[in-house]
């Protein structure tokens, strides 16, 4: 089938290859997303701004390319952010450039229309790391602070990851207030895309650092003095627990929600490329505090997708009772759920998402509901509708992470809520009211259909199971 991994209510570039959300913002009430994107192959290439626009976040519009990397600074234009500066939507980007050095520098475009940008005819504005400093020094979050802007920049020290303060009074000019955190030791060797924000008073750095074993990307929470500078760290905790999610950005809307976009990663030699597409947004997910914990949930515009409902009601699950789910198919749907509160004595929870009718394909997460470890393992996920060979293991800095299985212990007594978005390709799960969420791609054939839910070694009564299909919310390839 042609294009099949292609999602249904994710986002994805009409053609060649896209990672990172870029520019995150509500203009003038309309949701902007751009993105690190290469239009001319599905493949990582100098990367151009992608750009595209939404009244609800779930239904986007494509517009032109926002930024080509045109001028003699730069050979891609990197990840950066977007603020509204009275009605100009300023861009503040990274220029990359392998033969210059410093080959990462800050840089600026304008546009009153939120479609065309001029860049900057002074760029670059930060013209290189300060001394002392590696050479990567990337991907510029900007925020306001009273009158006063500022970016975080990721960098790179001694061989620790870390972020660069930087203020401004008027966009252009630019001065370093210093180094504002840095890796404990353990926490990677450089840090890319870092968020700064404001969540529920608190303030949070999301930061995506490279080499860090054990986490792709976290949230940190801490004390910032904006004078020192310095942000003491007091927790961090992984942003996502899923095998494919790297780069998130997070923006503020008119309504005071803070929102994250991630990309859905996939550096491996996909199927999806021989569609000539490559690379995805997560789900925008708004995020909230639980105590000091970041937890994330589906954007209430979800409910903008739902079709059909498949199911609604409870569901006793009977030692060993197996195809308690027999009615439901489908490739696109929205799974939700309370495990009651309590601890078992025994007893796993499993569920086979986009199973064969063998269930020899599936993707499998088992709950052990006395340990309280929870297993995701996609190994017999799919290869990408039979006829391709399975993507070989991907080669990835975070050595300590496998990219096809993984067991965390959750810790939860209390009740369990288990909330799941299934697109085509890609299986979002968000556990414990968001506490913990696993993104991840998938390669099953179309006719991986099937689902079930079982319990071995106990009972357990769901009472409030839902099941949603979801329908399309994007333009169609072809179209626009
Ligand atoms: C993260 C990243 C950024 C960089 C961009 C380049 O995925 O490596 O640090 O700006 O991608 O495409």
């Amino acid at each position: 089938m042609q294009d099949y991994y292609r999602p249904v209510y994710h986002f994805t570039a009409r053609q060649g290859w896209m990672n990172d959300p870029n520019g995150l913002i509500q203009f003038r009430g309309t949701y902007h997303a751009f993105y690190q994107h290469y239009p001319y192959a599905p493949k990582w290439g100098p990367m151009h701004w992608g750009h595209a626009v939404s009244r609800d976040l779930v239904h986007w519009e494509h517009l032109p390319i926002a930024l080509y990397p045109d001028q003699d600074y730069e050979k891609g234009c990197f990840t950066g952010s977007a603020v509204d500066n009275n009605g100009e939507l300023t861009l503040v980007y990274t220029a990359h450039h392998d033969e210059r050095s410093p080959r990462e520098t800050q840089c600026l475009a304008f546009s009153r229309d939120g479609i065309y940008f001029t860049k900057y005819e002074k760029n670059p504005v930060i013209k290189g790391p300060p001394p002392g400093y590696g050479e990567e020094f990337r991907d510029p979050k900007v925020f306001r602070r009273g009158e006063d802007w500022y970016i975080v920049v990721g960098c790179t020290r001694e061989n620790r990851g870390g972020v660069l303060l930087y203020t401004s009074p008027d966009l252009r000019r630019w001065d370093l207030v210093g180094l504002f955190c840095e890796s404990d030791g353990a926490q990677g060797i450089m840090w890319e895309c870092p968020n700064f924000f404001q969540l529920d008073g608190a303030w949070v750095l999301l930061i995506s650092p490279i080499d860090m074993e054990k986490a792709r990307c976290i949230f940190i929470t801490g004390e910032a003095d904006f004078e020192k500078p310095a942000f003491m760290q007091k927790k961090w905790s992984r942003a996502d627990y899923g095998l494919d999610f790297y780069a998130p950005q997070v923006f503020t809307d008119e309504r005071g929600r803070c929102i994250l976009l991630g990309w859905m990663d996939m550096w491996g030699d996909f199927p999806t490329r021989k569609d000539g597409w490559a690379g995805a947004f997560t789900f925008p997910r708004q995020l909230f505090l639980e105590g000091a914990t970041v937890c994330q949930r589906p954007v209430e515009e979800l409910a903008l997708l739902r079709r059909k409902e498949l199911f609604n009601g409870n569901l006793k699950l009977r030692r060993g009772q197996k195809n308690n789910l027999a009615n439901i198919q489908g490739d696109c749907l929205e799974i939700e759920f309370t495990i009651p509160r309590g601890k078992l004595e025994s007893g796993v929870l499993t569920m086979l998402l986009r199973a064969s009718a063998d269930r020899k394909e599936r993707v499998l997460l088992q709950w052990d509901l006395s340990s309280q470890v929870f297993t995701l393992d996609k190994e017999q996920s799919g290869s990408g509708q039979g006829d391709t060979p399975k993507p070989a293991a991907r080669k990835q800095p975070w050595a300590g992470l496998s990219t096809e299985k993984t067991s965390i212990p959750l810790e939860e007594d209390g009740e369990k809520q288990v909330h799941i978005l299934v697109d085509r390709s890609s299986i979002e799960i968000f556990l414990c009211g968001g506490k913990f969420v696993f993104t991840n791609w998938i390669f099953p054939r179309p006719a991986s259909v099937f689902y079930d839910l079982f319990m071995e070694g106990a009972e357990l009564s769901i009472p409030d199971l839902k099941i949603f299909e979801l329908g399309s919310g994007l333009e169609t390839p072809a179209s626009g």
